[in-house]
Parts: structure tokens; C-alpha cells; sequence
């Protein structure tokens, strides 16, 4: 399998790893070489309950006895997808309310874009240095790494880039800005939070030029940081708030969300403002509400804060510089990319997955199922430690 997957399956670098997976349960995946794995990563922020949790294998399996795909987006009330857009404006504070449901994070991202431009009738954009929002054009187009955009201009005009957690930028938001871009963690730059009441103070101006705020939740939501979604934490509301990868529980899905008032805009016109085929699919719905019941539900996001507290305690070592992120969004910095790569592969090798950031690959990354449990935690940190210290 693995020749063919370097032969047939376009790669999207010259090293893929092309590790071969048998099945995966818990937080374990388990390899075709016989050997079980512990996932430190959950397929990059996705596998919020860990993987083929029983709820969201039975959810699907019901669902795919009913009825697949009967419909494109919008046109037929089907149990799923409804019940999720309600549940998820029961879950989130006023005035978010409407879900567009759609397939991934970037076309949330580029949906969440065209509704911010459309309502306010303005077209300048601000987002921010160092942010990751996906590969489309449009979600490229407000990503702030100039690596990954310059062989594909030209992309979005009018797009403006800020530094993170930097007040004195916020004065760049005009009248004309429609829309400020920012993920409330920056994901790809090594988790950073932020600081000094920095989102209170973003929204304000937002609010004095009649800008939309976007916040890119789509790492920390559902759950991830202990809170439904991040913004929680900061005593903010984002205008529009986009999620994706942990709220499909293991599928492929993205959403963005917003007031009523809002999300009208996208309905006339011009009519179907945001057209998708498969965006709010009942399997994938069906996926992601047995999610969100379950994460509601099940108390797991209290156990959050004690699970990061204990990373931090086992993770001490000369070799680590500091640990970035929140909740089980963690960044572990080890100085340079060569060595952190090199210890991912060796963790590897020990049967942990850890992987690193996108931007900046001194940092290892550590984004575990929210089911993962303190021993497994302990086990996990033992095989880190025990690499660090053969240096
Ligand atoms: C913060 C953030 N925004 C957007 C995206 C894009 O999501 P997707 O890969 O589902 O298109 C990602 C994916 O890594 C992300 O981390």
C-alpha cells in the first residue's frame, strides 16, 4: 500500500511519513505493522473525542440507514443538520444564532469572508501576520505566511495584515474595513494566546468603525480549551464565528455562524449567496451533533484545565524552552526545527504521535483527543521525556 500511496495519491510534500494505519479507537491508532500508537495529535485538532467514539459511529450508522445525500444545502429540512444549528445557537451566547453549515474549514473561512463583505458593503479585509486559515484562495488570501502565498498570486486585493496582540495596529481598522480576521488562538504561529485583554480591545474598535469581528475557532472549538469555544474565555462575542475540524467529531465539515440579522444578507441579493452541494450533509451532521451532545454532555470539558496543568508539570526539561497554548492546545518549544522534527519521528518510534506547528516547526505539537486520560497523559509525557533525555 505504501508504494502506491507515494505513486497514485498526490503528495503534498517530498517526506511524507506514509505511516500505515490499520484502525484506530480511543486514543490510539493502531499500525499495520502490529504496533499501537498513542495519538498526541488527534488528527490535527479533529479527533475531539478520540477516534470512532461509539456515539458518533452509531450516529452515523442511523443516519445511514435513513437517507445519505438528498439535497444541496438549503433547500430541505432534514433532521440532522437542523438539530445541529439549534443546538449550537442554544450552545453560544446572543447574537450568534444561524449556522451555515459547510464542508471544511477554508470554505467556512471564504463563506464567512463573502457574508462580512456583503452585510457591511465594504471591501477591505484585516487580518493578521502569522495566521493560518486555510488553502482555498480566499482563505489564503487573509493568511499571514508569505511562504505559502507568493507562488499563487495573484489572491484577494485588499487584504491588510496586523500584528497579533499589537494595540497600537488597531488604529488601522477604519470605515472601510468590513471585516477583521483572527484566529483566537493563532494555531500555525506555536498556539499564542491573547493578551492583555487584547480581543476586548480589538472588538471595541471594531465596534467605533462598524467593522464585522471574525474569530477562526476552528482549532479550538468544540471544547478544546475547556470552553465550547475560545472567545468564552475573553468576554467577547465575534460577529461571525467560524469553526470546522473538531466539531465534525472525525468528518469532514466547517460552519460559520452569526445573528439572524446577519446571515440574511447571504440569502438575497443576489439569492444563494453562498452556495454548497454537501455542506450541512446528514452523515456529516449527524457526526457533528453527537459531538457537540457529547461534549456538552459529558463533563469532559471541566477535565480540561487539570489535564493541561498536568502536561505542564510533566513536560520539564532542559531541552524545553517554554510551552505555548491553552487547554489541550499545547506548543512545546525545543529550539529548532531539525531537533523537533527529529524527536517527533523518534516519539514515533516509541509509539507516541506528536507532530509540530505549522509555521514554526520548533515547536511540537500536542492537541490530543479531549477523552485522553491522565495515565495516558503520564504514558505519553514518560515517551517525550525518555527521547529528550537520550540527548
Ligand atoms: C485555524 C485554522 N483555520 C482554518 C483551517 C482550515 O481548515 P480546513 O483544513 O478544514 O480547510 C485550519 C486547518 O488547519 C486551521 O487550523
Amino acid at each position: 500500500m505504501k508504494s502506491d500511496f507515494f505513486k497514485y495519491q498526490a503528495q503534498t510534500t517530498q517526506f511524507a511519513a506514509g505511516f500505515e494505519v490499520e484502525k484506530a479507537e480511543g486514543s490510539y491508532i493502531y499500525g499495520k505493522d502490529g504496533r499501537k500508537y498513542l495519538d498526541f495529535v488527534a488528527g490535527v485538532s479533529a479527533n475531539t473525542l478520540g477516534h470512532s467514539h461509539p456515539k458518533i459511529v452509531e450516529a452515523i450508522k442511523t443516519q445511514a440507514e435513513k437517507y445519505l445525500h438528498v439535497m444541496v444545502y438549503g433547500e430541505y429540512a432534514q433532521e440532522m443538520p437542523v438539530k445541529l444549528c439549534h443546538l449550537l445557537a442554544e450552545a453560544t451566547p446572543d447574537p450568534l444564532e444561524v449556522t451555515y453549515l459547510v464542508n471544511s474549514g477554508a470554505e467556512a473561512i471564504d463563506g464567512s469572508l463573502k457574508l462580512a463583505k456583503r452585510y457591511t458593503g465594504r471591501e477591505e479585509i484585516v487580518s493578521f501576520k502569522n495566521s493560518y486559515h486555510g488553502n482555498t484562495h480566499g482563505a489564503l488570501s487573509v493568511s499571514g505566511n508569505e511562504y505559502h502565498k507568493r507562488e499563487f498570486r495573484p489572491l484577494l486585493p485588499m487584504v491588510s495584515f496586523l500584528e497579533f496582540n499589537k494595540e497600537e495596529d488597531l488604529e488601522r481598522l477604519t470605515e472601510k474595513t468590513a471585516c477583521v480576521i483572527l484566529e483566537t488562538i493563532q494555531g500555525a504561529a506555536g498556539f499564542l494566546v491573547p493578551e492583555n485583554d487584547y480581543l476586548k480591545k480589538l472588538k471595541a474598535r471594531c465596534e467605533e468603525v462598524g467593522t464585522l469581528l471574525i474569530l477562526d475557532e476552528i482549532q479550538p472549538g468544540f471544547g478544546r480549551t475547556g470552553k465550547l469555544f475560545a472567545f468564552e474565555h475573553y468576554g467577547i462575542v465575534p460577529d461571525i464565528l467560524v469553526m470546522g475540524k473538531g466539531m465534525g467529531g472525525g468528518v469532514p465539515v466547517g460552519a460559520f455562524m452569526s445573528s439572524r440579522k446577519i446571515m440574511e444578507s447571504l440569502s438575497h441579493s443576489p439569492k444563494l449567496g453562498h452556495i454548497t452541494t454537501f455542506g450541512g450533509n446528514p452523515l456529516i451532521a449527524a457526526s457533528s451533533y453527537a459531538t457537540l451532545k457529547e461534549v456538552l454532555e459529558s463533563g469532559l470539558m471541566n477535565e480540561v484545565e487539570e489535564k493541561e496543568k498536568l502536561f505542564r508539570e510533566l513536560l520539564v526539561h532542559p531541552k524545553i524552552k517554554n510551552i505555548n497554548g491553552r487547554g489541550l492546545m499545547l506548543a512545546v518549544n525545543l529550539g529548532s526545527q531539525e531537533y523537533t522534527l527529529d524527536v517527533a519521528k523518534r516519539c514515533m518510534e516509541k509509539g507516541l504521535v506528536v507532530f509540530w506547528q505549522l509555521y514554526r516547526n520548533e515547536y511540537l505539537r500536542i492537541s490530543p483527543p479531549l477523552t485522553l486520560s491522565l495515565d495516558e497523559i503520564r504514558e505519553g509525557c514518560g515517551i517525550i521525556l525518555e527521547v529528550l533525555n537520550e540527548d
